[in-house]
């Protein structure tokens, strides 16, 4: 079963938007197998953007996650990666579908709301790097059997 990172940044808690992007993901059948609130650190910052480091953008960025707490999750299921970036929906809130997350709540691309991880590699990765393995927790979802 996949796993993937799911992040919800400080613009995102800060309107109380935590509750409305979880439920989202509830509803859909997906599994919250980790969540906690959390001030990112530069150097997991750096560390979870690696790619990005070398970019005009990255420091205001960095400044813009290290702006407040994120709420940090680990959201399992059937192609979770795949199913939660479409969820999320493009990266500039200007052109993200109506029905994502960014296409009904955000509309710059420096305020995007929410982060989550592009590929299964990226989701291994960005797990490891926020998560202790004791703070993903096994368990089933009453709905379970139906759905798998
Ligand atoms: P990226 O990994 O390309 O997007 P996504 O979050 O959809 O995986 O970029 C990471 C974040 O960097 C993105 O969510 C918002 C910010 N960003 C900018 O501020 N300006 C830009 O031009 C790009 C490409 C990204
Ligand atoms: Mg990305």
């Amino acid at each position: 079963m996949d796993r993937t990172f799911v992040m919800v940044k400080p613009d995102g808690v800060q309107r109380g938007l935590i509750g409305e992007f979880i439920s989202r993901f509830e509803a859909k059948g997906l599994k919250l197998v980790g969540a906690k609130l959390e001030r990112l650190s530069k150097e997991r910052v750096i560390e979870q953007y690696r790619e990005h480091l070398e970019k005009p953008f990255f420091p205001g960025l960095a400044s813009y996650i290290m702006s407040g707490p994120c709420f940090l999750m680990a959201w399992e299921g059937k192609d979770a990666v795949a199913v939660v970036r479409r969820m999320i929906g493009a990266t500039n809130p200007a052109e993200a579908a109506p029905g994502s997350i960014r296409g009904d709540f955000a509309l710059d691309i420096g305020r995007n709301v929410i982060h989550a991880s592009d590929s299964p590699e990226s989701a291994a990765r960005e797990l490891g790097i926020h998560f202790a393995p004791d703070e993903l927790i096994d368990y089933s979802r009453i709905d379970e059997s139906v759905l798998y």
